[in-house]
């Protein structure tokens, strides 16, 4: 079995993707699995409503930037691999308040690599060569795209968001640790996720629950903005098989080669949302508006997973159609689950317009 008698360390497992990777990691693997999670706005318990029975799992609740904090649990635990997900992850948020995702994406990330590194130094010649950090960042670290071309793992990195300037700089300070220090690291680099457990402020999820509540859609700019979008199970897969076997120093590019417009994203949303769930007020389409753009918005992401898939044999089950019909069912289905995020205070206003930028 995978993973036996292993326990792997998960930051940011509350979130979406991290839970996605703690469900699978539980299901699909002998894994034991410590999530380590500050709970954020972002992250909640209510993501992984298995897992606490289970054996093979435990939570902390921790801070990434507290260095002594995470040193207890490595001592605590001794884990064998670490999979980085914590992180401030919106990009809209990232425009009006830039300084948590410098904390936790830069600082946090420098403190969890001189953990790690201490762990790591400590451990047997045998156990070393097997420890693993995986560190998951994003395609935005590589700017924007023409109507032409793919992000490849060579592609210079260009960010343009707070987001991802501090994205790009956790990867930075990683490949520094590996060249100087020798620390085992791996990285990915993922084009837009979507699925269940979904926060509601991205694109797909805040589309859902605003159609549920025929409420109006807001589309940035012209829409014609492109996303290559991957179902959050493929992406939880793929990095449990990049920490089974990928090459320490290596970074590999993640993708489901499935770009889409917004406006093209929106539009199917309205029209499987009226075949499930029927409007009272006609077509959902009518109710898309055109509102103003994102501050530097990135035109187009488009990822080459070519590396992954041949040296690793890993290839995405879903594509588009069928990952957001079952996305969208699994809300409909789940409605408490984010009607209880809208309770405690997330009202899905319009944020990241530069207008009340902190200074
Ligand atoms: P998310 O916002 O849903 O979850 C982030 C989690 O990190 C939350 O549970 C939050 O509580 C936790 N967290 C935040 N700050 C923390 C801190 N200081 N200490 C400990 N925990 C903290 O994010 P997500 O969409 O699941 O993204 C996870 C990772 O994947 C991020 O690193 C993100 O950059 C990367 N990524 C996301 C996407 C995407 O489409 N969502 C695509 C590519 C890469
Ligand atoms: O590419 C990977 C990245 O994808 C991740 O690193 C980020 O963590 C993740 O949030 C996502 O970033 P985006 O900015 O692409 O995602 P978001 O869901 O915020 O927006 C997707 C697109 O939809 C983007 O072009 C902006 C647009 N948009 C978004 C919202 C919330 C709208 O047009 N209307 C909206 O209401």
């Amino acid at each position: 079995m995978r993973f036996d008698k292993q326990t792997i360390f998960v930051t940011g497992g509350a979130g979406f993707i991290g839970s996605a990777v703690i469900r699978h990691l539980l299901a699909d693997t002998n894994a034991s699995v410590v999530n380590i999670d500050k709970l954020t706005y972002a992250g909640s318990l209510s993501t992984l409503p298995g897992a606490p029975g289970n054996p093979r799992y435990a939570f902390e609740k921790q801070c990434i930037c507290d260095g002594p904090g995470l040193r207890r649990l490595f001592e605590k635990y001794q884990p064998d691999a670490v999979m980085h997900l914590a992180a401030e992850s919106h990009v809209d948020r990232s425009i009006d308040g830039p300084a948590e995702f410098i904390k936790t994406n830069i600082v946090g990330t420098f403190t969890l690599l001189q953990e790690c590194l201490r762990h790591w130094r400590g451990l047997s010649a045998d156990k070393r060569d097997r420890f693993r950090l995986l560190h998951v960042s994003t395609d935005e670290v590589f700017g924007s795209l023409g109507a032409e071309g793919l992000f490849t793992e060579t592609t210079p990195y260009a960010p343009n968001s707070p987001y991802s300037a501090s994205k790009a700089s956790s990867d930075h300070l990683v490949r520094a640790w590996r060249e100087t220090y020798e620390l085992p690291t791996v990285v990915t680099n993922c084009s837009n996720n979507y699925g269940p457990y979904q926060f509601p402020e991205k694109l797909i999820p805040h589309m859902i629950v605003r159609g549920l509540a025929e409420q109006s859609l807001p589309v940035y700019g012209d829409g014609k903005q492109i996303r290559d979008w991957l179902y959050v199970e493929d992406h939880a897969s793929a990095l449990t098989l990049v920490l089974e076997r990928g090459r320490a120093g290596e970074t590999y590019n993640i993708g489901g080669s499935n770009e889409r417009t917004n406006l093209h994203v929106v539009e199917r949303i309205c029209d499987v949302l009226d075949r499930l769930v029927p409007g009272t007020r006609g077509p959902r389409r009518n109710l898309i508006s055109f509102v103003a753009d994102r501050p530097g918005h990135d035109r187009r992401y488009a990822i080459d997973a070519t590396k992954i898939s041949r040296e690793l044999g890993w290839r995405a089950r879903e594509d588009f159609e069928s990952g957001i019909e079952k996305t969208i069912h699994w809300f409909c289905q789940n409605r408490s689950w984010w009607q209880e995020i809208i309770d405690h205070g997330y009202d899905g206003s319009r944020v990241g317009l530069n207008t009340t930028a902190q200074v």
